[in-house]
């Protein structure tokens, strides 16, 4: 990392730009109006595309490296592309599967996490090892001959990186998730020791949006204290937004209302003002990472299969184990069942309504062009990426 891009220069800059922002009632913004078509989200030659030239072409987070912690600890995911299997090795390393039989194709792992030494197909039992190979083939006298050594479960390129375990849904490219981050934002990520951290009972949903109308609902900073008046509104600023814009991935600084305390001063960042400010990451292509003053929170969003109407959101809280935290067993549980009480129920009654009614209402014929305004810049960025990728043929 450059000095210029050093993190204490980083935030000292948008700090003191948040606080110019907040003072004008300004924010961030991109150079235009971005007028756009309900088809964006509805279009199923497009959903297609999508899935395969940005899921199938470069990596994203499926899991905390702290939800498969043991030796032979699994999850079970669905990508776009694959049902998949990750598994912690003997060596500590993850791989992951197809989740699909070899044999005839029956679904191998149907509970969502678990500690397996043997994967057993419910349909004819063939039995795989941790690692993918073959192990036994029932009754093989009488099934013929095969090389066993080729019908091994299909492997999927995966890999572990600041505490993460990320993943390109295709058995055919090779993974490099320093190379995807860029110099930048890899350093912005390790310096968040997110490895050190633990995952907290993460959550799943399936909705009935778009994963880009989902994406944009939590990059969005216009919407907070006219959709969560009550709550959200209450603490944060709304469309006040310090960008770092890195090209692919970028970086934002937004506030808490404590923060008004140093409008108008000479204030330089201090490891202080993690309370009044939050820390955002967009990674490219469907991730939004939170840095907050105790905890870290991730939203990852991606279609199901090549469906436009369909998408799975997950949510994770990361925070310091029981033990470095200081607090007790009981304490520590309370606390987190608490936020994760208050994030469930802004998101239940206030997020989904309104991003579920959008997918629904934009299936209208005549829904019109719409407008994404020039302070909505995060969601230009999101957009620029998404573009890119879809437009990028891929390899054979
Ligand atoms: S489908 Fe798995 S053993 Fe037959
Ligand atoms: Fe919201």
């Amino acid at each position: 990392m450059t000095i210029d891009n050093d993190m204490q220069t980083v935030r000292d800059r948008a700090l003191k730009k948040l606080l110019t922002h907040l003072s004008d009632s300004v924010t961030d913004q991109w150079d235009e109006i971005a007028p756009f078509q309900s088809s964006d989200y509805h279009d199923p030659a497009l959903a297609e595309l999508e899935r395969d030239r940005i899921f199938g072409e470069v990596p994203f987070i499926v899991a905390h490296s702290t939800e498969l912690a043991g030796k032979n600890d699994f999850i079970s995911v669905e990508l776009p592309r694959n049902k998949a299997i990750v598994i912690r090795q003997k060596d500590g390393s993850v791989k992951a599967f197809v989740n699909a039989c070899r044999h005839r194709g029956a679904e191998l792992v149907t509970e969502e996490s678990g500690k397996c030494r043997i994967f057993s197909c419910p349909y004819h039992r063939w039995s795989y090892d941790p690692d993918g190979r073959l192990r036994n083939v029932t009754l093989d006298n009488t099934f013929g001959d095969f090389d066993r050594s080729r019908f091994g479960l299909v492997e999927l390129p995966v890999a572990e990186r600041h505490g993460f375990v990320w993943i390109i849904d295709n058995a055919r490219r090779e993974i490099d998730v320093a190379a995807w981050l860029g110099p930048e934002m890899d350093e912005i990520l390790a310096g968040f020791g997110i490895d050190r951290l633990v995952s907290i009972d993460p959550h799943t949903y399936r909705r009935p949006t778009n994963w880009k109308i989902m994406q944009d609902g939590f990059l969005d900073n216009y919407h907070v204290k006219y959709a969560h008046p009550n709550t959200a509104g209450k603490m944060l600023h709304t469309n006040a937004v310090a960008m770092e814009d890195y090209g692919r991935h970028f970086w934002f600084l937004t506030s808490r209302k404590s923060i008004d305390q140093f409008i108008g001063q000479d204030v330089t960042w201090d490891p202080s003002m993690v309370n009044h400010t939050i820390e955002s990451c967009f990674l490219a292509p469907n991730t939004m990472l939170l840095k907050h003053a105790t905890h870290i929170e991730l939203l990852t969003f991606r279609p199901v299969g090549a469906d436009p109407n369909e998408s799975i959101m997950q949510m994770r809280v990361m925070a310091p184990t029981v033990e470095d935290s200081g607090l007790a067993e009981e304490h520590w549980e309370k606390r987190w069942k608490k936020n994760w009480d208050i994030l469930i129920s802004i998101l239940h009654d206030e997020d989904f309504p309104i991003l579920d009614g959008s997918q629904r209402v934009l299936s209208s014929m005549d829904a019109g062009t719409m407008l994404l305004g020039r302070n909505e810049l995060a969601s230009h960025l999101f957009r620029r990426e998404v573009r890119r990728l879809v437009e990028t043929a891929p390899e054979a």
